[in-house]
């Protein structure tokens, strides 16, 4: 969590381009933020509790400066005050930072007693202060950053000032993102590339236990030992727009609406890649048993996923939470592929687990958005999805652009193992080829999902129910609802409701449930009445004619007849909607949701 800028500049307008990147990098945290620039032969650090609009405030946009660093921060250590919000000083140097610092306790105590005087709660500022502690001694800042690489313990993305060079930044990293663009005249680092894409597409990616001396006219890495390494120039291929709000009033619905698009192109990409790569896909086919191992959305991508591939190309799938999974006996062995699902491709667990299971040598397979993100370059071989930059944190395009690709990857397996009839095959591809029509035409509707918000957005709480991947599919529904409404939900596979749960269902727990499988429908039917008998309003989203004549169901959502293929995405449309628009009726933070960010790159 936690975004980081900085700029080194000849055209001194280092604090507006620290500003207006900070915007870009608010989907990381946004409880508070800060800058810290040269002026006057000085330091000047102004930060603000809040989001970068109440830095806004405080800042004056006239003032010229050749170089500064910024922060947006998700707390860790230390609520979301000023005080504690970066960057933090101590001595002559200056920092902001992404990660945690896992001994800080211990290296706090050690400098206290050298007499240093703490003024937040951070881990950061002990960083700092290490740095400090440091610089006083070898008076040498490329010396002081290979004892601190040393010394401390956790995860660090840095970005440094030291008073005595007020024309340079020092970039540290290990576990957490940092890259450095380039352009003539200017010289940035930032957490992401979305932060200067107006300035530069041109970058360097600075891998662990790196670091990097930038000017606005150099910039130079070096390893741990103090030496010199040449790095890969990058090209970004994303424009400065693709992350803009265009007309939508919020980016979770702008994302929502670019669904047509993004799985077109996921469609296009991951079909064309699994075509040509034959022996890829001969490999894939081969596994005795695949894990699937993410967070959040991610891994109810994953539940998806899990159910296509046992159902359709026979091999046994567990799902598992990347949390959870790096600390348990997993009974590995080369038979056994690892997925790793990922939007950010930088999830601290996600890419705890796979750095686990890749010192087993087990063969491993991303399925990730941001290219060139950590968990993209550490796995064995990466499939991207195709959706753009997903801004809002409720992730909706990713999650489909996740599904989406499982599903072709259940899809071309079952076909090389010759587990599909021909006209099977003909009616999946031509329901993959009309997805993006069969989703405009639910999108088309949005008028439907605001009258269901009016009935649900007073309720507290809001049950999801539906059986096999009617049961995946709503564990992504209630976490949308929660995520972004406050409202809370729980989601209940509909036959075990009775075996407890049901003790919670009144006419004030709307129910909300989906019925897609000929085979299940019935028995989802009864489970539902079961909790019409006992007051609660049903809304049911199903792709069965026959239910639409049920009195027990308040509202109906009826979906197209499509294969298992494309049905979870189109089950997935409504239950966004449900989500958006009930967080609007409550006048939420949609975007940007309390307590959140969209990376998690802490434990
Ligand atoms: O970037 P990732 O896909 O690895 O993120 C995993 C989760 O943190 C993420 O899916 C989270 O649950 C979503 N923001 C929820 O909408």
């Amino acid at each position: 969590m936690c975004g980081i800028i900085g700029v080194a500049t000849k055209n001194k307008q280092a604090i507006s381009i620290l500003l207006e990147g900070l915007e870009h990098l608010q989907y990381r945290g946004y409880d508070s933020a800060g800058i810290a620039f040269i002026h006057n032969n000085g330091i000047q650090i102004i930060k603000s509790q809040g989001q970068i609009e109440a830095l806004k405030q405080k800042v004056d946009l006239t003032i010229n400066s050749n170089l500064g660093i910024g922060h947006t921060r998700w707390a860790t250590h230390g609520r979301a005050t000023t005080n504690n919000a970066h960057p933090h000083q101590c001595g002559k140097i200056t920092i902001v930072h992404n990660g945690i610092i896992e001994n800080y306790l211990t290296l706090k105590e050690e400098l206290q007693q050298k007499g240093c005087v703490f003024q937040s709660d951070t881990d950061t500022e002990v960083a700092c202060a290490l740095l400090d502690d440091y610089y006083a001694q070898y008076q040498d800042m490329k010396q002081t950053i290979r004892q601190f690489m040393k010394a401390i313990q956790g995860s660090y993305a840095i970005a440094a000032i030291c008073m005595d060079e007020p024309n340079t930044i020092y970039a540290i990293k290990k576990d957490s993102p940092l890259l450095i663009g380039t352009s003539s005249n200017q010289n940035f680092i930032a957490s992401d590339i979305q932060a200067i894409l107006m300035h530069t597409n041109h970058y360097y990616l600075l891998d662990d236990l790196e670091f990097a001396i930038i000017t606005a006219d150099s910039t130079l890495f070096y390893n741990q030992d103090g030496i010199e390494i040449m790095k890969e120039e990058k090209e970004a291929s994303l424009s400065a727009n693709s992350a803009s709000k265009a007309c939508y009033e919020h980016y979770m619905l702008k994302e929502i609406y670019e669904q047509p698009t993004t799985l077109k192109a996921t469609i296009e990409t991951v079909t064309k890649l699994l075509k040509t790569n034959t022996s890829l896909l001969s490999r894939l086919a081969s596994y005795k048993r695949i894990d699937i191992v993410a967070c959040g959305t991610a891994m109810h991508a994953g539940l998806v996923g899990k159910y296509l591939l046992e159902t359709y190309a026979h091999i046994p799938v567990s799902v598992e939470l990347a949390s959870e999974y790096r600390y348990k006996q997993n009974f590995l062995d080369p038979q056994v592929l690892v997925i790793i699902v990922s939007q950010s491709g930088e999830t601290a667990d996600s890419l705890a687990a796979l750095k686990m299971v890749k010192e087993k040598h087990i063969p491993t397979l991303g399925i990730v958005n941001v290219v060139d993100s950590c968990i993209a370059r550490s796995v064995d071989y990466v499939i991207y999805t195709q959706a753009g930059p997903e801004i809002a944190v409720a992730s909706t395009k990713a999650y489909t652009a996740q599904v989406i690709c499982l599903s072709l990857l259940a899809f071309s397996i079952a076909k090389q193992k010759n587990l599909l009839a021909e006209t099977q095959i003909e009616m999946i591809e031509k329901d993959f080829e009309q997805l993006p029509e069969l989703i405009s035409a639910l999108l088309a509707n949005r008028d439907d999902y605001k009258q269901i918000a009016t009935n649900l957005y007073s309720h507290s709480d809001i049950f999801y129910l539906g059986r096999g991947l009617d049961y995946a599919l709503m564990q992504e529904g209630s976490l949308k609802l929660k995520e972004i409404s406050y409202i809370h939900s729980e989601c209940y596979p509909a036959g075990e409701l009775k075996h407890g749960t049901i003790s919670l269902i009144t006419e004030k727990t709307p129910v909300i449930a989906s019925a897609t499988n000929s085979i299940l429908d019935d028995k989802t039917i009864s489970n539902l009445k079961e909790t019409a008998a006992r007051g609660a309003p049903i809304y049911l989203i199903t792709n069965n004619v026959s239910l639409s004549n049920d009195p027990s169901i308040t509202k109906y959502i009826l979906l197209p007849s499509t294969t298992d293929f494309v049905l979870p995405i189109l089950v997935s449309i409504p239950l966004q909607l449900i989500a958006y628009e009930t967080a609007l009726v409550k006048g939420c933070s949609i975007d940007k949701p309390r307590n959140l960010a969209k990376s998690v790159t802490v434990e």
